[in-house]
């Protein structure tokens, strides 16, 4: 049996805010033999809808969204353009405008001083490339960390591995003095602001966190393969830019916790959800020498025995370091803006007004290009606008309300996207179906999903609609190499604008194609993620993301207008039963017990009313009762709000989807039935995990009474 290591994130392929992994499936459970025909078998509907789909007009969209500005509130023009594009197409388009905390780079600074008094300054710069145009363009954007804070450190340093809290705790065990020093942290694992964030509460007084080859495999220059531009390895000089926000915590404005930001609101203090000490990103080519001064010192590394640790630049032994004498001293300059980002807002209405159905892609990157993430995903919606224009022209029409959505200040937070469901929950609650969010839609040839349950079986369905383009190889669809290559649908965890749907009760998918370890290295959030890299590593000929628009297309018209609507609430059975049986594992670590039997009884109800649910349903197919169906229906997207009824998760009352949520300390990552999870896993209480039993039970319930009355 071959072993299939793919590299995707864990938490689906495409979140802007991820970080990549290697995820093996060791367990990988066969499905039955696909039964896909080929060539897939189209409607009329569908079939104008995928040939409408064009290679070089996508790339069109893609040089216009990766030649200019486009960081956070900073390209209103974008908006617009983006806004009369889907109305050419026949989408009812405005801008909704919000006021929210951001803040730009203004300077930055770092030095190494080694114990003889000699120094070393990184430039923090990325190299100018002459086949890349847009990396040399005069207003090309620095490294820097959104929500950093403006502040100067200067002290000895301590390699923290990933950062992670059982990271300090290692780091503690072992002696290390961490109080008033600088962390030095490697990229990979947990959310980047979740590893500053770990460090301030280990009174550390500032942050350095670098990119590390061990995160491409084998692709790299160390195995001779030629780096970017001239192959497909990360240029050494990669930085990864992003947010240090505290992801997990609190997304959107961080100022306007749980309402809207208009440029009236009250403003809250933000230290809650932002770092109070300065931080800066740098290559791994700028990181060695910081890195080698501490070999020798402290604990090494392959000692330390923890994941992700050890990396693997060269001649650097991944010691804590302390005691090497060595010093850091670095400055990170920012400034505060109250201003305005654009959302831009595209609407078919439906027939029926009170079902919708949200598709978001994120337009704000941190460089020139983005062409990855997330305008990947942006030139996409482009052309399915055009495509669900051809079929207007036809004079069909959506059962369902269309809402196309291109977000502004993702990246800082999921800014855009949230104060956007702050400001329209209460239509929202009542009408939306589901969010389809597409954030970095090709970023290499493999495709990948994660779903809330209830749309498992239509995201799954449609992917055997598709004809994948794949390594050239022919004859192949989605989901035959979907099948191949990862075969599972991941849990949505967060680092992407499905985030706020999903605490709210309403079911997302996020999709994305990414690269396996053989696949040129993705340059994330780095100047290097450009046109040129697209179209000459990431995607030559944009066939992946013609195909990637075509099945998005087709989920969003079987969504808004097939006449039973394709959730399937009774997905989350099995579901629940994976979950249960994990956190069953979890306990069984721990001394202490918890009494599951309220979860396994609530389970259980929920099987039974969604069993009777889908009863009901195919006899009001049978027998034509289209009253009865359209009650099934808004039962099928009613009954997820009740997973998000019990309130917010504690200490991050954003968060109130009680099945799943992303990792109080990956950020990124899902935890499933976080209430009880987390409460034994971070808080080891388990008076509380009893009481998050009984909560997490009663959203159950509540949801499995919305299928049954
Ligand atoms: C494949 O089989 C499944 C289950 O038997 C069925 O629901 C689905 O419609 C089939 N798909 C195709 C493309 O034949
Ligand atoms: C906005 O983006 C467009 C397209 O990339 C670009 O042409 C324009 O210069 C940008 N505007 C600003 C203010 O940077
Ligand atoms: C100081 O130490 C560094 C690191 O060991 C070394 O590279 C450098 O040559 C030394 N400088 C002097 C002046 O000795
Ligand atoms: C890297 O190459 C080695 C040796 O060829 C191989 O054993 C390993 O599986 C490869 N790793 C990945 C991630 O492909
Ligand atoms: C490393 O950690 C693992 C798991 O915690 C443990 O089983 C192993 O003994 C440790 N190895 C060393 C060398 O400390
Ligand atoms: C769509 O429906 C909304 C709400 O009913 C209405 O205000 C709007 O005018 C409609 N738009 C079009 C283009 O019909
Ligand atoms: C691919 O499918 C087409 C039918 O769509 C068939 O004519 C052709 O022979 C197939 N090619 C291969 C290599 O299987
Ligand atoms: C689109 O695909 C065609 C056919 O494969 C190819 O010739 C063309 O170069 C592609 N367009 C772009 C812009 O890459
Ligand atoms: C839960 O774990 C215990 C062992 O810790 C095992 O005996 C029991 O069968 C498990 N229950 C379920 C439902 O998985
Ligand atoms: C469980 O109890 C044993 C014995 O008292 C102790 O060694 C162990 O650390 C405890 N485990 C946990 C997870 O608390
Ligand atoms: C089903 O009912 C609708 C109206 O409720 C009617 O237009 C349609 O002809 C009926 N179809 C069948 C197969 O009875
Ligand atoms: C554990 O949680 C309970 C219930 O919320 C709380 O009353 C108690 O103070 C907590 N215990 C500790 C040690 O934090
Ligand atoms: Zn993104």
């Amino acid at each position: 049996m071959k072993l299939i290591v793919v590299l995707i994130a864990a938490i689906g392929a495409q979140a802007c805010q991820r970080e990549r992994t290697f995820k093996t499936h060791h367990s990988h459970v066969k499905r039955q033999v696909s039964n896909v025909t080929f060539p897939p078998v189209l409607n009329s509907d569908e079939q104008i809808l995928v040939n409408s789909f064009d290679n070089t007009s996508i790339s069109t969209w893609s040089y216009y969204y990766t030649h200019g500005d486009h960081v956070a509130g900073r390209n209103r023009s974008m908006a617009q353009w983006t806004a009369d594009r889907w109305a050419e197409n026949g989408f009812t388009s405005r801008l909704d405008e919000y006021y929210v905390y951001l803040n730009y780079p203004v300077s930055h600074s770092l030095q190494l001083t080694y114990p003889n008094g000699s120094t070393f300054t990184p430039s923090l710069t990325e190299a100018v490339l002459e086949e890349d145009e847009t990396t040399g363009y005069p207003n090309r954007i620095p490294t820097f960390h959104g929500y950093s804070f403006s502040g100067n450190a200067s002290a000895d340093y301590v390699y923290v591995g990933r950062g992670q809290q059982v990271d300090f705790d290692r780091l503690i065990a072992l002696g290390v003095e961490l109080e008033g020093k600088i962390a030095l942290a490697k990229y990979g694992g947990p959310f980047r602001g979740l590893k500053v964030k770990n460090a301030q509460e280990h009174g550390m007084i500032g942050a350095v966190l670098f990119s590390d080859p061990s995160d491409d495999g084998n692709m790299t220059i160390f195995k001779g393969v030629a780096a970017y531009p001239d192959g497909p390895a990360r240029n050494p000089t990669t930085v990864q830019r992003g947010s240090v926000q505290f992801l997990s915590i609190y997304p959107g404005d961080p100022t306007t916790p749980g309402y809207t930001s208009k440029e009236d609101s009250p403003r809250a203090a933000r230290m809650n959800s932002v770092p109070q000490i300065p931080s800066l990103p740098i290559s791994w080519v700028e990181a060695q020498p910081i890195l080698q001064a501490l070999n020798g010192y402290g604990t090494a590394g392959v000692e330390v025995n923890r994941t992700g640790w050890v990396g693997a630049i060269p001649g650097v032994n991944y010691s804590t370091g302390d005691g090497a004498g060595a010093s850091l001293s670095l400055t990170n300059v920012m400034e505060d803006a109250y201003t305005p980002i654009w959302d831009a807002v595209g609407i078919i209405n439906g027939t029926n007004q009170d079902e919708v159905i949200i598709v978001g892609n994120h337009r704000d990157a941190w460089i020139i290009g983005g062409a990855a993430d997330p305008n990947s995903g942006s030139s996409v919606l482009i052309e399915l606008s055009k495509a669900f224009g051809k079929l207007l022209e036809t004079g069909w029409k959506p059962t369902r309300t269309i809402v196309l959505c291109s977000w502004d200040a993702e990246e800082y937070g999921l800014v855009g996207s949230t104060e956007w469901m702050e400001e329209y929950i209460p239509w929202l609650k009542g009408a939306a179906v589901s969010n389809l969010n597409i954030d970095i839609a090709v970023s290499g040839p493999i495709p990948g999903l994660a779903a809330t349950p209830d749309l498992h079986t239509i995201s799954t369905e449609i992917m055997k609609k598709i004809i994948w383009p794949y390594r050239g190889t022919v004859n192949r669809t989605m989901y035959d190499v979907w099948e191949e290559e990862d075969g599972d649908i991941g849990v949505l965890g967060s680092g992407s604008d499905y985030t706020s749907f999903v605490h709210r009760g309403i079911s997302a998918v996020d999709m994305g194609a990414g690269g396996g370890p053989n696949d040129p290295i993705y340059p994330y959030h780095s100047n290097y993620d450009s046109y040129h890299w697209m179209s000459t590593f990431g995607d030559p000929g944009f066939h992946t993301h013609k195909a990637m628009g075509q099945y998005l297309s087709l989920l969003l018209y079987h969504l808004s207008s097939d006449a039973i609507l394709p959730l399937e609430p009774a997905n989350y059975g099995p579901e629940f039963d994976k979950y249960f049986e994990e956190l069953n594992t979890t306990l069984a670590s721990y001394n202490e017990t918890l009494d599951l039997s309220e979860l396994s009884a609530a389970i259980d109800t929920f099987k039974e009313y969604a069993s009777q649910f889908n009863g009901l349903r195919a006899f009001a197919v049978s027998t034509n009762n289209t009253e009865l169906l359209n009650v099934q229906n808004h039962k099928a997207r009613d009954f997820s709000r009740g997973f998000a009824s019990q309130g917010g998760l504690p200490g991050r009352e954003f968060f109130q989807h009680l099945i799943f949520a992303p990792g109080l300390d990956t950020g990124y990552a899902p935890v499933t039935f976080p209430g009880i999870t987390e409460s034994v896993t971070f808080e080891g209480n388990f008076t509380l995990a009893q009481e998050w039993v009984g909560k997490t039970a009663q959203a159950i319930l509540v949801a499995a009474n919305i299928l049954k009355t």
